[in-house]
This record gives structure tokens, C-alpha cells and sequence, in this order.
């Protein structure tokens, strides 16, 4: 029977190294740790990204600095190292336990000079206690002779080429037991001045030990342990890891509290069984069980682990980067991917972390205000990037996708403007399905004000059409640049200024003083209230008696192109148009129009949508275009009764990284596709709606399930969902 819990590999492709590398990645929503071996390889991209640690870098501002690596662990037979570009790989299998997070790797190798041995080794970053990292290897050799573990803390670590460490000092404490000391390692980033620390425990597990050293390497402390190695006796070693960050203690205790914390830790038995039971609660809440579809239950699986490693549960300074710690793609940077795509997840699972991320944007408030006003407006502009400060980190340039050599500018930092409002949309979302007043009126209500405040100041009166419109912008389908009245930027921004003034309204009556306070601080006069009405009654919303609406103006008119004529295909339309060519056709990147209606369906009947449906759809770049479409198509198909369409977008979705279906998986997991596959199947194939009286589920299925089960908060209290087909 197939282990619908484990991702499983079962020979080692170099080829497909770095997919690979973003699969196998664990975390535990402090730092994660890519799916590099332990002993290293040729051209690997090895990488811990830490939240929140940020360092300046050239053109794209900033970036989340590779951490100092906790993982090496090499080892000899004899004087014979074990890597698998050497020798002969004559078995290997890799796994990922999903329940736990263990990542577990089985190599059977001959060494070059002939020594064979089996090789495990097994790695987790705790969820119980997000410091600790524990890295094992146990080897069975088949000769007599030495293995030798030598584990290390590495401190030149760069972002492929980009050096952000500069070490601090390095140096051997006194272990609790054993013959080995605990290593230390201190580190900073070279711009920010954030300061890392880890102290490592090596501690012989099994077998007879020959001799153990202490190496005071420069900028990668390293202990080693020999072991005599018997024919078919189990030796092993394991590594235990503290880390800590100045962001979550004072630079002067770093080095003493890594290593106090890993001469306590526990060992690897009872720290898994901590770090398990952690699990155990996460998934308990978050699982989502697919009957009758292996191939989707175990990539759903992934999807949701993917989330909950990336999920910050301790920290409200930080937000999750669109590929979230798991690669170098986007460097770290937060997009509208959070709110839109991946809060849905946590205000309906852990709404405490979903209030985390939340609290990132209020806390970035001041630097929101400050890009309004860098660019003559008022009230709250988000970044369309968002790193550390909240500023905005689009970088202005990038090279180009065919040529490296040239430079294309990137206009989403200056007009991809509907950011602000998906912020506001979710913070709304979050106190809805929560019913947390006292955060929304501390917070929340803050949120929405003051980016409909940016709103209605950044509109623009039309006195020729008497209407209030955004001219140049990027909406959600980036494949159009400097469009006016983008439908999705236009309503939303009508709905952040509707639900500003029902906000405040409903402030007045529940928490008086604080919309007294809110009103002076904003400034939200009676002739400023008036404004936001005006735009409100007067905002170009591109309707139309057949239903259909027009993406921004003129977009009709752009070049209609066959999608289905290109196809077998592997590049994006824009890379077979160019970028400007793209531009002037009807191509999406991603459906647009049809995010709107999923956002706001209340708003729009099923005839509205289905016209939408009809003409969006088939224009949709759905494979190579934007990875946030296909989860959110999925679930407009399930409204509109298409369970195979809405199956296709699915799987699209659900297998983008373990399939590498972009063929960019390498740089990070997809994770707004990732979230987005939990809607997809609540919202999509449950037809789970949130009402004024409570919730209601509409089973669509798709073929072959037997059984959908999912949990879900409304309003502080757990909800189970189990579906079986109609009829079943
Ligand atoms: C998409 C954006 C998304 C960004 C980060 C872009 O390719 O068009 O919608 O926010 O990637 O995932």
C-alpha cells in the first residue's frame, strides 16, 4: 500500500539536483533547511534561510541571507570520503515523512577503493523547539577498518556568490559528557548587523569510538568522531544544533545561550518524540484527507507541510516570502501572494498565525504611509515587495529572461498598486471568520482605513466621463503593463472604501474612543467621508449587459491568439511574444477578472461569472503563466459546475513543485500555489461558504474520490468537514 504521508525518491538524478533540493526541504516556521546532502555535492544549493534576516544586496535591494549552515556532516571509510559523484551509488532512496518532518536518506556505496558500507542519514529541525537541529548518520560497513564523522558549522556561506557573513569569533566550551566539546560559531551579516550564533554537540552513537577531535577550522568549527568499523556492525554519530539570531536576543548572550541550550538538549528519542508531538497537533487541524487519489493526497499533503514550515508562529515581524524559505527565488520578498493565497490556510487553521502575518503589515503601517507619500497621495501604500522594513523591494531592473545581458525594467514596485486593498481584503477575511474584535479594533480597522484613504486619493476624476478611474497601472495579469482601469484594481479599490466607511461606522458603535482616536489620527473628516463616497458611486467598473467585463480598457482590442494552436509547448507566451509583443495580445498571465469574481462572488450572480468563465478561461496562460492561477480557476469551476476543468486546474496546481511543472521549482517552492490548493479543496470541491448564520458545505467532487475530510475554525471553534461523492 502506498505511504500517503511520505515523498519518496528512489535514485539520485544530478540533473534534477536543485528540484530536488526545494522538495526535500524541512523547517519549522523559524528557519528551513533545503535538501542538500549532509556531505555536500558538486554545484549543490545548499541553504538555511532564517525569517527575517535580511542583508543589502546590489539592484534588488535586499535579500534573506543563506544562514551559516548547521547541516555538514561528512564521512570516511577509512581515508575514503563518501560523496555520490565518487565510488559507485549502488542503491539510494530518499524520504520525507510528512507527519514529522524527518527527512531520511539511504545510501548503499562502494567506495572508489572498494570499501562498501550503508549509509543513513536522518535530519529534522524541531517544531517543538524551533533552535534545535538534529542531523544522524548510523553506517553498516562491510570491511574492517575506521569511519570517521566529522560534523561542522559552516560560516562562508553566500547567496549563490553574494557573501553576506563576516565571522565574529569561533571557539570550544565545555560539554556536559563525552570527550568532544561543544562548538561554537559567531557570525554577522555584513549590512544589517544581524548577528547569528550555533553551537553543535557531536555525540557517538553505537559502536566502539577510536578517537574524537576538536578542529579549530577557520569560519567552520568542526568535531570529528572515528569509529572502528566492524563488517555488518552499525556505527553512527549525531549532531545536535542550537541557533540563535540578535533578532530574538542581545548579541552579547548569542554564543552563551546556543551553547547552554545544546549541552541540555535532549537527545535525538526524545527530542523527535517533542518535535512529533508538535506535529501532531498541526496536523491535527490542518490535514486534508483525499480518498481514492494517491497522487493527490500526497501532494496535498506536501502542499500543506510546505505551508506550515514556512508559517511563522513566534514572530509577527516577519511575512512569507512568495517562495518561502525554501530557495533563492524572489529573495525572500513577500508579495500579495500572503494575503491572498496563503492566509485563507491559517485564518481558517491557525488563526493565530494568520493574525501573525497580519500584524507584520499593521507594524509595516509607517513605512505603507511613507510610499503614499513619496508618491503624492495619502492614507496607506503597500509594497508590491516586502522584506524587513516594509519598504518597497521590487528591484527596478532585472536581466532579461532570454539574455542575461540585458536589462528589463520591472514597473510592478512603481503601479502594481492593488496590493493595498488584498490587504485590507484579508485583514476583513481574518476578523469575519474569527470574529476577533479586539484585534480589528486595534488593528484591523487601521488597516482598512488607511488604505482607503490611499484609495480615494490616488483616484482619478474623469470629467469628460464623469468618473473616477486608476490610470497606469498592472493588475494581478502582469502580461499587461500600464493599463488604465484594470477591473480587478478598480472594484477592489471600490470595495476597500466601501468597507472603510461600513468599517467605521461600525467602529463608532463598538469602540467609540478608538474611532474617535482613529478619526483625529487619519484625519477622517465629514468632507473627506464624502470624497470616498463620491468614488465609491462614481468608480468605472467596466460593466456590460451581457456580464462579460472588460479586463482595462481597450484590452477587446488586443490581439485575440489560439492558445490551444501553440501548444506542445514549454515556454510562457511571453517568452514566445517578448514581453511588449505579450503586451498587445489577450494573453493572461492569470485570470484577472475571474480572482475578482472568486473574491467577491457575493457580488456577482453565476450567470456573471459563467460569461466570464467562458471568455477567460481559454486566454489563460494556465501551465507556463502565473503559478497562482490554476488553484483559484479550479475553485470558479467548481462554482460553475465543470468538475473536470476544475480537476485540471487541481492538479496543476497541486503538483507544481513536486512535479516541477514550471521547471523553476529549484529556485523555491510556488507558495501561493501551494495555499492555494487548501482553498481549492475547501472552497472548490467542499463548497464550504461562510454565512451570516454559520458555514455550508456543497459537495463537487471530482471523479474518483471517495472521500474528501478537512478541518476548519469558525469562530473560535474546530468544524469537520467529511464528504463523500453524491449519491455515495
Ligand atoms: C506573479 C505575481 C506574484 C509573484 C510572486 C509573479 O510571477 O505574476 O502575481 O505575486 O510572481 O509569486
Amino acid at each position: 500500500m502506498t505511504d500517503l504521508w511520505t515523498v519518496t525518491e528512489t535514485a539520485f538524478d544530478p540533473k534534477r539536483q536543485h528540484h530536488k533540493e526545494t522538495v526535500f526541504t524541512i523547517g519549522n516556521g523559524y528557519l528551513s533547511t533545503r535538501g542538500a546532502f549532509e556531505e555536500g555535492y558538486p554545484r549543490d544549493r545548499r541553504a538555511t534561510f532564517i525569517h527575517g534576516v535580511f542583508d543589502a544586496v546590489p539592484i534588488v535591494v535586499t535579500e534573506l541571507a543563506n544562514a551559516p549552515d548547521w547541516l555538514p556532516l561528512a564521512v570516511f571509510l577509512d581515508d575514503e570520503r563518501f560523496s555520490l559523484d565518487t565510488g559507485v551509488v549502488e542503491s539510494f532512496e530518499r524520504r520525507l515523512d510528512l507527519r514529522n518532518g524527518v527527512l531520511a536518506r539511504t545510501v548503499r556505496w562502494r567506495s572508489p577503493g572498494g570499501r562498501g558500507a550503508t549509509l543513513v542519514f536522518e535530519r529534522f529541525v524541531s517544531l517543538a523547539d524551533e533552535h534545535l537541529a538534529y542531523v544522524r548518520c548510523t553506517v553498516t560497513p562491510d570491511f574492517a577498518g575506521v569511519v570517521e564523522f566529522r560534523a561542522a558549522l559552516h560560516g562562508a556561506m553566500d547567496n549563490e556568490g553574494v557573501a553576506h557573513w563576516q565571522r565574529v569569533g569561533q571557539g570550544a566550551h565545555p560539554a556536559p559528557s563525552g570527550p568532544l566539546p561543544i562548538a561554537a560559531l559567531h557570525c554577522q551579516t555584513r549590512t544589517s548587523g544581524i548577528g547569528w550564533a550555533g553551537a553543535m554537540h557531536l555525540v557517538a552513537g553505537g559502536g566502539r569510538r577510536l578517537a574524537s577531535e576538536w578542529w579549530d577550522a577557520d569560519n567552520a568549527p568542526t568535531l570529528t568522531l572515528k569509529m572502528k568499523a566492524v563488517p555488518g556492525k552499525p556505527v553512527g554519530a549525531e549532531k545536535r544544533v542550537a541557533q540563535w539570531t540578535t533578532r530574538d536576543l542581545p548579541e552579547a548572550e548569542l554564543v552563551a545561550t546556543a551553547v547552554t541550550r545544546v549541552a541540555e538538549a535532549p537527545a535525538w528519542k526524545d527530542a523527535f518524540k517533542a518535535n512529533a508531538a508538535a506535529w501532531a497537533i498541526e496536523w491535527a487541524r490542518t490535514d486534508v484527507v483525499i480518498e481514492g487519489d494517491d497522487e493527490a493526497q500526497i501532494a496535498m499533503r506536501f502542499n500543506l507541510f510546505q505551508m506550515l514550515i514556512a508559517a511563522p508562529r513566534h514572530d509577527d515581524r516577519v511575512n512569507i516570502g512568495a517562495k518561502t524559505l525554501s530557495g533563492f527565488g524572489y529573495r525572500g520578498h513577500a508579495f500579495w501572494d500572503t494575503e491572498i493565497f496563503m492566509l485563507p490556510l491559517f485564518t481558517y487553521t491557525a488563526p493565530e498565525i494568520a493574525r501573525n502575518l497580519l500584524n507584520y503589515r499593521y507594524n509595516n503601517l509607517p513605512a505603507a504611509r511613507e510610499k503614499a507619500r513619496g508618491n503624492g497621495v495619502e492614507g496607506a501604500q503597500f509594497p508590491w515587495e516586502s522584506a524587513d522594513t516594509g519598504e518597497e523591494v521590487t528591484p527596478t531592473w532585472v536581466p532579461h529572461f532570454a539574455d542575461r545581458n540585458k536589462l528589463v525594467r520591472i514597473w510592478t514596485g512603481d503601479i502594481e498598486i492593488h496590493i493595498s486593498a488584498d490587504i485590507a481584503y484579508a485583514a476583513h477575511q481574518y476578523w469575519r471568520a474569527t470574529g476577533d474584535d479586539a484585534w480589528y479594533i486595534a488593528k484591523g480597522v487601521e488597516l482598512i482605513l488607511d488604505t482607503a484613504k490611499f484609495w480615494a486619493s490616488r483616484a482619478e476624476w474623469n470629467a469628460a466621463d464623469e468618473r473616477y478611474e486608476y490610470r497606469d497601472v498592472i493588475g494581478p495579469d502582469e502580461y499587461h503593463e500600464h493599463v488604465d482601469n484594470n477591473a480587478y484594481t478598480n472594484r477592489f479599490a471600490q470595495w476597500n472604501l466601501e468597507t472603510a466607511l461600513e468599517t467605521l461606522a461600525w467602529l463608532r458603535a463598538r469602540a467609540p474612543e478608538r474611532a474617535a482616536q482613529l478619526t483625529v489620527q487619519l484625519d477622517l473628516t465629514a468632507d473627506r467621508l464624502a470624497h470616498w463616497r463620491d468614488v465609491i458611486d462614481r468608480m468605472h467598473l467596466h460593466v456590460s449587459e451581457t456580464g462579460l467585463i472588460e479586463q482595462f480598457d481597450g484590452y477587446f482590442a488586443r490581439q485575440d491568439v489560439d492558445l490551444a494552436a501553440l501548444e506542445p509547448r514549454t515556454r510562457s507566451a511571453q517568452e514566445i511574444f517578448g514581453i511588449e509583443g505579450c503586451n498587445e495580445t489577450q494573453v493572461l498571465k492569470q485570470p484577472d477578472v475571474l480572482m475578482l469574481q472568486y473574491l467577491l462572488q457575493d457580488h456577482y450572480t453565476e450567470d456573471q461569472i459563467r460569461t466570464n468563465y467562458g471568455y477567460y478561461n481559454p486566454r489563460t496562460d494556465h501551465t507556463y503563466g502565473s503559478s497562482l492561477g490554476p488553484s483559484i480557476q479550479a475553485i470558479v469551476a467548481c462554482m460553475m459546475g465543470y468538475p473536470d476543468d476544475a480537476y485540471e486546474h487541481f492538479i496543476r496546481a497541486v503538483r507544481a513543485d513536486l512535479r516541477d511543472v514550471r521547471g523553476n521549482a529549484g529556485d523555491g517552492i510556488h507558495g501561493a500555489s501551494a495555499a492555494g490548493t487548501w482553498q481549492a479543496v475547501a472552497f472548490g470541491f467542499g463548497g464550504l461558504r461562510i454565512t451570516p448564520e454559520g458555514w455550508t458545505v456543497t459537495p463537487r467532487l471530482p471523479k474518483g474520490w471517495t472521500r474528501l475530510a478537512f478541518s476548519f475554525m469558525h469562530r473560535g471553534m474546530p468544524q469537520q468537514v467529511d464528504l463523500r461523492p453524491e449519491g455515495a
